[in-house]
């Protein structure tokens, strides 16, 4: 695996993997997370496809631009990579926050791409309930928090059978989430808490779009995400029993053979 740190005129350092080779696709990770979380599906798409895996700006090796943080700067620095990259399309698949920001891309960069995957991820907007639920965590973590945060949300990502059998990857998935700094976990908070509805983006799509969606999912409540995988024109629907909202942690295979199945309709179709 190769690896690139880039400059963009809104985010000084934009760091991104690459691997393999072939028809592009982009991974983009959720929150409080950074590219590493695709560490076992980069190795099986690589067989078949340029995997191309940025650290969102702000999180892991992506430096934290100085301005708001908002899905459509995000993926203003995920074009600048593909522009880098000379790849005029792509496949981007998105985990939850990585999802909001792919939308974000599809709406400014539909003509780019090829497919879009939603990996528990959502195209809604905030509820005001959970607004104001995140404004009280950037509460908690403006006041030297952060600790209790991760440990409080990070264990509600997964299902609750992989939770009393995996101790040792929650704990991991804590200690990942710690590396975020509280200035980008605030950052990415309220860029979650302005993001638009983009629901319009899956009714009009002129691409391919998946949903992958955990039944034991806390964060996406898993009839929105029905309700909205229906939105579309070509729509794959994986539904993963005793999964949470980290698949490609819980059942890292099962996702693997669903992203290869759909990057490979994209690029077929
Ligand atoms: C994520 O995994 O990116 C977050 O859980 C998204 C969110 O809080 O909406």
């Amino acid at each position: 695996m190769e690896t690139f740190n880039i400059s963009t005129p809104n985010c000084p350092n934009v760091f991104y993997r690459k691997a393999g080779k072939g028809n592009p696709v982009v991974l983009l990770h959720g929150f409080p997370e950074n590219g590493d979380l695709w560490s076992r599906v980069i190795p099986g798409l690589a067989e078949m496809f340029t995997v191309i895996v940025p650290d969102l700006c702000g999180a892991g090796q992506s430096s934290l631009p100085e301005g708001a943080t908002t899905m459509e700067a995000l993926a203003e620095a995920v074009a600048a990579v593909l522009q880098h990259e000379s790849i005029d399309h792509t496949v981007v698949a998105g985990h939850s926050m990585g999802g909001y920001t792919a939308l974000a891309f599809a709406e400014k960069y539909p003509e780019q791409l090829k497919g879009l995957s939603l990996v528990h991820s959502t195209a809604t907007a905030d509820t005001e309930e959970k607004k104001q639920i995140r404004r009280k965590s950037i509460e908690l973590i403006r006041k030297g928090g952060k600790e209790p945060f991760v440990k409080g949300m990070i264990p509600n990502l997964f299902a609750e059978q992989f939770k009393e059998q995996h101790q040792e990857v929650i704990a991991r998935q804590i200690e990942r989430g710690m590396e975020l700094s509280s200035d980008s976990m605030i950052a990415f908070y309220n860029a979650m808490i302005n993001r638009p509805d983009r629901t319009s983006i899956l009714s009009e799509a002129t691409f391919p779009v998946q949903w992958i969606i955990g039944k034991e999912d806390s964060v996406v409540p898993l009839q929105s995400a029905l309700r909205q995988s229906c939105l579309g024109n070509t729509d794959f629907v994986s539904l993963y029993n005793e999964v949470g909202h980290m698949s490609m942690l819980e059942q890292p295979e099962t996702l693997l053979n669903d992203l290869r199945g759909f990057i490979a309709y994209c690029y077929n179709h």
